[in-house]
C-alpha cells in the first residue's frame, strides 16, 4: 500500500476530506502537524515544523528511512515549502521551493511575474507608484484577510493603520483591476498545466473588502475568454517556476483584458473542493494524491452539469449563537450540503481581520444559473443568529 505524508497546518478545513480521499484510493497516510492532530492517532502522527522547510525535510527524510514514504502532500499553503523541500531530497514530483515560496510572498510573487512579463496589476509599495484606486495588502496573508481598495489617501492611511492591528509585516499596494473575477483549479505535471475548473464569482468584487462568497462552475464566460484565461494561467504558473501539482489561480476580466491576481500552490481553500467531482466521481484530493503517487489520473472532465459554492457572508462581528433553518435550506431545490465551520459560541469576525469562514452551502444544478439560484434561496434560508 503506497504511504503519503500529509502536511496539516493546524487551522485547516481540508484534512478529513484528504482522509476520506486516502481512504477510497487505498493509501495509508502520515500526518505530519505542528501538534498531533486529533482525527490520526499513534504513530500515523508526527510533529512537523511547517514554518521551518528545512528542519521539516530532514524529519521528513528520517521518516522516509525508518518507514518508507511514497509522495509528500500539503493540504494547504502553510506546508507547501516543507512539502517541496523534502520532495526534493527525496526525489518526488516536486515543485522548485524557491518557486513555491514566491507563492506565499505577494511580493516576490509580482516580482516574478514581472520579470516574466505576465499580465498583473502594477505594484509598488505606496500608491504613488500606482494610483487611485489602489488595493493594499499584508504580503503574506490569505482569504482576503486585510486586503483593503482604497480610492484615496484618506482611505488609504486608515486602510494601513487598520492592517497594523493585525499585520506588522510588508504591506504591497496595486492598481486596482476592475472587472470580473474567476477561479483557475489546475493541475501542473512535469510543467504542463490541465485545467480542472473555473469558477464564476457573480457577486461583485469592488471592495472596499473582498469577501469571497458565490462559486460556481462551469464559468459562464466565453469560450475564447476562458482559453485566454487558461493561458494567462498557464504562462503564470511558469513564470513563478511552478510545475507540479495543484494550483489555484484568481484572474480579473474586464472586456477583452484578462489580469492575473493570484496564483497558490495548492487546492481551492475551505471546503470548496466539494463542489468538485471527475470522471467516475472522484474528488479533488483523490487527483492531488493520484498525481503525487504517479497514479493514473484517467479523466480529469469534471462529473457533473454544474456546481457551486456560497460561503456565508459574515455581515458583522459579534458571537455566534445560533445557525437556524438548515432543514428548509437543505429542501431548497439543488442544495446538496450545509456546512457551519465557526462552532456555536464562538467570535464571527468580518474582514478585513477576520481569518475563518462562517460557513458553506453546497449546490448542484443542471446549468450555472441554475446552481446560482439554489445558491441564493439555500443561504437566504439560514437565519444566522448573533449576539
Ligand atoms: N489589484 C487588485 N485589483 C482588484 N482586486 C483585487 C486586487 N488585488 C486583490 N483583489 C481582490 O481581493 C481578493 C483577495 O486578494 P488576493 O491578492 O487574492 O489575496 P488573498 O491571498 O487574500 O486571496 C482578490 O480575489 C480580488 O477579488
Ligand atoms: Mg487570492
Amino acid at each position: 500500500m503506497p504511504r503519503v505524508l500529509l502536511l496539516v497546518p493546524t487551522a485547516t478545513y481540508r484534512a478529513p476530506d484528504f482522509v476520506k480521499a486516502a481512504k477510497a484510493l487505498g493509501v495509508e497516510l502520515v500526518v505530519g502537524s505542528e501538534e498531533a492532530p486529533a482525527y490520526a492517532a499513534g504513530d500515523r502522527a508526527l510533529a512537523i515544523p511547517l514554518d521551518d522547510p528545512g528542519a521539516a525535510a530532514d524529519l521528513i527524510e528520517r521518516l522516509d528511512r525508518d518507514r518508507g514514504i511514497d509522495a509528500v502532500v500539503a493540504v494547504d499553503d502553510q506546508g507547501v515549502v516543507a512539502a517541496a523541500t523534502a520532495g526534493e531530497r527525496l526525489g518526488f514530483p516536486h515543485n522548485d521551493p524557491a518557486a513555491v515560496a514566491a507563492t506565499r510572498d505577494k511580493a516576490e510573487l509580482r516580482a516574478r511575474l514581472a520579470a516574466a512579463e505576465v499580465p498583473q496589476p502594477a505594484f509598488g509599495t505606496s500608491p504613488d507608484d500606482v494610483g487611485y484606486p489602489c488595493v493594499v495588502k499584508p504580503t503574506g496573508l490569505a482569504a482576503s484577510q486585510g486586503v483593503i481598495r482604497c480610492d484615496t489617501e484618506a482611505e488609504y492611511d486608515a486602510a494601513v493603520a487598520r492592517i497594523r492591528t493585525f499585520w506588522d509585516g510588508d504591506l504591497i499596494v496595486e492598481r486596482y483591476i476592475p472587472g470580473v473575477e474567476v477561479a483557475v483549479e489546475a493541475l501542473l505535471h512535469a510543467g504542463t498545466m490541465t485545467t480542472l475548473a473555473v469558477f464564476d464569482k457573480p457577486d461583485p468584487l469592488v471592495g472596499p473588502y473582498f469577501e469571497e462568497t458565490i462559486y460556481v462552475t462551469p464559468s459562464r464566460l466565453a469560450p475564447d475568454t476562458l482559453a485566454h484565461v487558461e493561458q494567462l494561467v498557464a504562462r503564470a504558473a511558469a513564470g513563478i517556476g511552478l510545475t507540479e501539482g495543484p494550483i489555484h489561480a484568481e484572474v480579473r476580466v474586464d472586456g477583452e483584458e484578462c489580469t492575473l491576481i493570484e496564483v497558490a500552490a495548492r487546492t481551492i481553500g475551505g471546503l470548496c473542493a466539494r463542489t468538485l467531482r471527475f470522471g467516475a466521481g472522484i474528488a479533488l484530493e483523490e487527483v492531488v494524491l493520484r498525481h503525487a503517487l504517479g497514479m493514473d489520473l484517467t479523466d480529469l472532465r469534471r462529473a457533473t452539469a454544474a456546481s457551486g459554492v456560497m460561503m456565508l457572508p459574515i455581515r458583522r462581528a459579534g458571537t455566534l449563537s445560533a445557525v437556524n433553518g438548515r432543514e428548509r435550506a437543505l429542501a431548497v431545490s439543488g442544495i446538496v450540503g450545509v456546512d457551519i465551520t465557526i462552532p456555536v459560541g464562538a467570535p464571527v469576525v468580518p474582514l478585513p481581520e477576520g481569518d475563518r469562514y462562517l460557513g458553506f452551502v453546497f449546490a448542484t444544478g443542471d446549468s450555472p444559473a441554475a446552481v446560482e439560484a439554489s445558491l441564493r434561496a439555500g443561504a437566504a434560508a439560514l437565519d444566522i443568529v448573533m449576539t
